[in-house]
């Protein structure tokens, strides 16, 4: 059987100059050459003729599957070839736009971070969701009825004049305005609550908050409210009281604690100031917090049924506390700014620092 040895050698020279070949033009020449016309494979064929029946059948046969391996082999190698050709193409003629742009290759854009009062913003929720609460948002645009009326301020009531609002619409149908504080979400909340069955209510809820002042060392026409409300049954003023005292050493550190004071808000009864010991003396006194040793942070209070009403919540069955403050004054006094003003000053000698 000389001729099998023969194709058996036949086919590894295909193998071998397949593997060789490396363009598309060559593998073609390695295609006429092993199968081709005057190829060993064709002569070998040709001799068929010639042969006893039993010979021919034998190597008829034996030719038909080298054949067959050499066409397989060089059409896979064929297709490896057409595909390295074309993602060589592909790369030559690749164009980076990005070398067009005047002095990006000699100084690469440089990392930004957070602003001071996003991170302070973010570092609250942390505190807050730690204890349990959730965070949620609210729109930046209310309706009178949201900021005012269904915290207890009807219209015309002296009490407005605790904000200088922003109305963006004012009287028809029903004004519009730039939000004056985040407690408008409280009222977001309870609706949703009453509608979906998901009472009670633990959640906390940041957001830019606007009024007409003008700007000064601890005022900014836009500033930033975070604000807290609990609904439960049997919540108490010391839970209240508990909890704003845990949040306070818990964001300002063991040595800040928090006191109550007083005070009037007409969404909630009673209703408190809540200070932290000033932040610069720790409570010795110092100009800063008039030699009193305590700074105002914010209001509280238990939440006032004329409010749970407004939003289909029974005050005989439900109890709850809110609370509201300002973050960028908490940024101001855990970092010591003298001047919240330089919090929208976009100044890189203060923005880096944090
Ligand atoms: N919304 C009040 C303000 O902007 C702060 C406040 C007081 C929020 C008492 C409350 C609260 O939730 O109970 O001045």
């Amino acid at each position: 059987m000389a001729e099998t040895v023969d194709l058996d050698v036949l086919v590894d020279q295909a193998r071998t100059a397949a593997a060789a070949a490396g363009t598309t033009e060559e593998i073609r020449e390695v295609a006429a050459s092993v199968t081709g016309k005057k190829s060993p494979l064709a002569q070998a064929g040709r001799r068929l003729g010639s042969l006893e029946p039993g010979e021919r059948k034998e190597l008829g046969r034996a030719l038909h599957e080298a054949r067959a391996t050499v066409e397989a082999l060089i059409e896979a190698r064929r297709t490896d070839i057409a595909a390295a050709e074309l993602a060589r193409e592909m790369a030559d003629s690749r164009i980076d736009l990005t070398e067009f742009i005047p002095g990006l290759a000699a100084a690469p854009a440089a990392r930004g971070h957070l602003n001071l009062v996003s991170r302070t913003q973010a570092s609250l929720e942390d505190v807050f969701v730690g204890m349990g609460f959730e965070v949620a948002e609210g729109p930046e645009i209310e309706t009178d009825w949201y900021n005012f009326g269904a915290l207890n301020i009807p219209p015309a009531h002296p009490a407005r004049g605790m904000w200088d609002t922003f109305y963006l619409d004012l009287g028809a149908p029903e004004s519009t305005l730039l939000r004056t504080h985040t407690s408008p979400v409280q009222i977001h909340l309870m609706e949703q609550a009453v509608a979906h069955d998901l009472l009670p209510l633990h959640a906390v809820m940041p957001g830019r908050c606007y009024r007409r002042d003008t700007p000064d060392a601890r005022h900014l026409p836009v500033f930033h409210q975070i604000e807290g409300l609990v609904v439960d049954r049997g919540i108490t003023f010391a839970d209240l009281a508990g909890t704003i005292e845990v949040f306070t050493s818990a964001y300002f550190g063991p040595d800040i604690h928090s006191r109550l004071r007083p005070a009037y808000f007409p969404f909630t009864e009673p209703s408190a100031e809540f200070e932290v010991t000033c932040t610069i003396c720790l409570g010795s006194g110092c100009q800063t917090c008039s030699q009193t040793g305590w700074i105002e942070l914010g209001g509280c209070g238990m939440v006032d049924p004329a409010v749970f009403t407004a939003v289909g919540i029974d005050p005989d069955q439900w109890s709850g506390f809110a609370f509201g403050f300002g973050i960028d004054r908490c940024a101001q006094m855990r970092h010591q700014i003298a001047d919240m003003r330089i919090l929208t000053d976009n100044d890189l000698r203060f923005l880096r620092q944090f």
